[in-house]
C-alpha cells in the first residue's frame, strides 16, 4: 500500500537538506512502500523535472556515499511538484485534484508535512480542512508540524485549538527532531531493557542530573528568528525538556504512544514551579561576546544565548534531586550529554589523603560521539591503596558498524506508519510552555537576574561555574573524543 508525503514549504532548506535525503534513504533501504509519492508544494513555479533535478543535486551532497544514480532514478520517478500558495483556497482544490490523479487504488494514505514559516501553520491547516484534504474516510490523513510550536503557552494553545478544529489529536505529529536521534531513543533501551540501572535511578542513589546541549556555532544569519526567540524558546521548551522527560519518566506499562507520552507528561506535571527568588537563585542567563555585533541583532539586545535552569521534580522518584539544564551557543565544543551523577560512597576508605573520589557517573553522550560512559573508581596499579577514576566506554558507532541514521528518517517513517510515540502531544507542548513562560517573564521583569557576557570557545559565563561551586557540584565540562 503506497503512501503520499506532501511537503508544504517545499522550496525551503529543510526539504532539500533533511526531508528528501531521509525519504531517499528510506526508499533505498526498502522501507517506503512501493509506489509511494512525494509531492512538494510552495509558491515558486517548477516543472516536476526541474524540481527533481534540484533535489538530486542536494541529495548527492547530503546523502554522501549512500547515493547511487540508479536508485535515485527509481526514487525520483515518484517525486512531483505542485505550485501553490497557502493563502489561496483554489490552490488547495487543485492540489486535491492533483493528488487524486497520481494516487492509485493501492494508495493507503497521506502525510502532510508543514515545513512552512510557522506563521502559516494555522492557515495551512484551515485550508487543508476546507479543501477536504483532512477527510480520512478513504485513507489515513496525518499532519506533521515542525517546531516552533507557538512562541508561548497562549499561542501554543491557540494553535492546538485551530488544529483540533480540523484534525484529531491522533492525526497530529508535532516534531521534535531530538526524539528522532538514535541515542535519545536508546535512553529508553538503557533504562527499560536493562535491570541494573532502574533500581538505582532515583533519589536514593542519584545526587543530581546534568543535561547539557552545548553548541560551538554562534547564531550566524539567523538573527531575525533568534533574537526574538532566545535560548529558552529555541532549545529548552522543546529539546532539553524532552531529554529531561525521558531521563526522569516512570517505565510505561507498554511501549505504546499514549502510555509513553502519559509518563512523559507526568514528569512535566511534577516540575516545581519557580516563584519569587527562585528566578534569581535557580537560573543563569548569558550572552556571548560579539552577539550584539551579529548582523541583524539590535544594538542593545538582551536576548540570551546561554542559560542554566535548576529544576526539581516533586515526585517520589526524584524529590530533592536537582536537574541542571544548560545550553549555549558559542561554547567550547558541540556536545549533547546527560550526566547521571551518583552519590558518593558513605565512607571513604582509600585515598582520602590525596583526593576525594567524585562518585560514579553515567554519561550518556547523545552527540556527536554517540555512546555511554560509566565512570568508576579503580585501584592505581602498583600503588598502595590509591584509587583513580576509570571509564567503561561504549561507542554506538563502533557497535553498530554503520552510520547512524539521521533523526528525520525515523520520524518520517513513524509518521507514515502511524506511530506517534516519538512526537509531542498537545498537553506535553502546553505543559512545557507552562514551565518556560514564567522564566521568560521573570527575565524580562525589572528584577531579572544579570545577563552575563561570556567569551566564545569556553563553557559559558564564569559566573555559572562559581554558581555551581556554591551548589557544591561541578559541571561536567568535557568535550567528547571523536574517533
Ligand atoms: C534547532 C535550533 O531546533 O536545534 C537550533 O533551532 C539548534 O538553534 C539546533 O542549533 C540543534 O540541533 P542539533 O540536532 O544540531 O543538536
Amino acid at each position: 500500500m503506497a503512501d503520499t508525503i506532501v511537503i508544504f514549504g517545499a522550496s525551503g532548506d529543510l526539504t532539500s537538506r533533511k526531508l528528501v535525503p531521509a525519504l531517499y534513504r528510506l526508499f533505498a533501504k526498502g522501507r517506503l512502500a512501493a509506489g509511494s509519492k512525494i509531492v512538494g508544494v510552495s509558491r515558486s513555479q517548477f516543472e516536476h523535472e526541474q524540481w527533481r533535478e534540484s533535489l538530486r543535486t542536494a541529495a548527492e551532497k547530503f546523502v554522501g556515499k549512500f547515493f547511487t544514480a540508479e536508485s535515485w532514478e527509481a526514487f525520483s520517478e515518484n517525486i512531483f511538484y505542485h505550485a501553490g500558495d497557502i493563502k489561496d483556497q483554489a490552490d488547495f482544490k487543485s492540489l486535491a485534484t492533483f493528488l487524486d490523479s497520481i494516487e492509485t487504488e493501492e494508495h493507503s494514505g497521506r502525510v502532510y508535512y508543514l515545513s512552512t514559516m510557522p506563521q502559516l501553520y494555522e492557515e495551512a491547516i484551515r485550508q487543508l480542512g476546507k479543501a477536504g484534504l483532512a477527510d480520512d474516510s478513504k485513507g489515513y490523513r496525518r499532519v506533521i508540524i515542525e517546531k516552533p510550536f507557538g512562541t508561548d503557552l497562549a499561542t501554543a494553545q491557540a494553535l492546538n485549538h485551530s488544529i483540533h478544529g480540523v484534525f484529531r489529536e491522533d492525526q497530529i505529529y508535532r516534531i521534535d527532531h531530538y526524539l528522532g536521534k538514535e541515542t535519545v531513543q536508546n535512553i529508553f533501551a538503557l533504562r527499560f531493557a536493562n535491570s541494573i540501572f532502574e533500581p538505582i535511578w532515583n533519589r536514593n542513589f542519584v545526587d543530581h542530573v546534568q543535561i547539557t546541549v552545548a553548541e560551538e556555532v554562534v547564531i550566524g544569519r539567523r538573527a531575525g528568528y533568534y533574537d526574538t526567540s532566545g535560548i529558552l524558546r529555541d532549545m529548552f521548551q522543546n529539546h532539553i525538556l524532552q531529554l529531561m522527560m525521558i531521563t526522569a519518566m516512570e517505565p510505561p506499562a507498554r511501549y505504546d504512544s499514549s502510555l509513553v507520552r502519559d509518563e512523559k507528561v507526568k514528569v512535566l506535571h511534577s516540575v516545581r514551579k519557580m516563584v519569587g527568588s527562585d528566578f534569581a537563585n535557580n537560573t543563569i542567563r548569558g550572552q556571548y561576546d560579539g552577539y550584539l555585533k551579529e548582523e541583524g541583532v539590535p544594538p542593545k539586545s538582551q536576548t540570551e544565548t546561554y542559560a542554566v535552569l535548576k529544576l526539581y521534580c516533586d515526585n517520589w522518584r526524584w524529590k530533592g534531586v536537582p536537574f541542571f539544564l544548560r545550553s549555549g551557543k558559542g561554547m567550547s565544543c558541540r556536545t549533547t550529554q546527560i550526566v547521571i551523577q551518583f552519590k558518593n560512597v558513605p565512607h571513604i576508605l582509600f585515598g582520602e589523603k590525596t583526593r576525594t573520589p567524585v562518585g560514579n557517573r553515567l554519561v550518556i553522550q547523545i552527540q556527536p560521539a554517540e555512546g555511554i560512559q560509566l565512570h568508576f573508581e579503580t585501584k592505581v596499579p602498583d600503588s598502595e591503596m590509591k584509587t583513580r577514576t576509570s571509564t567503561m566506554d561504549f561507542s554506538f558507532q563502533q557497535a553498530s558498524g554503520t552510520e547512524l541514521p539521521d533523526a528525520y528518517q525515523r520520524l518520517l517513517l513513524d509518521a507514515i506508519q502511524g506511530d506517534a510515540s516519538l512526537f509531542a502531544r498537545s498537553d506535553e507542548v502546553e505543559l512545557a510552555w507552562g514551565i518556560i513562560d514564567p522564566i521568560i517573564a521573570a527575565w524580562k521583569s525589572p528584577a531579572a537576574p544579570d545577563l552575563f557576557t561570556y567569551p566564545t570557545g569556553l563553557w559559558g559565563p564564569t559566573e555559572a561555574s562559581e554558581w555551581m561551586e556554591e551548589q557544591k557540584r561541578e559541571w561536567f565540562d568535557v568535550c567528547p573524543v571523536l574517533n
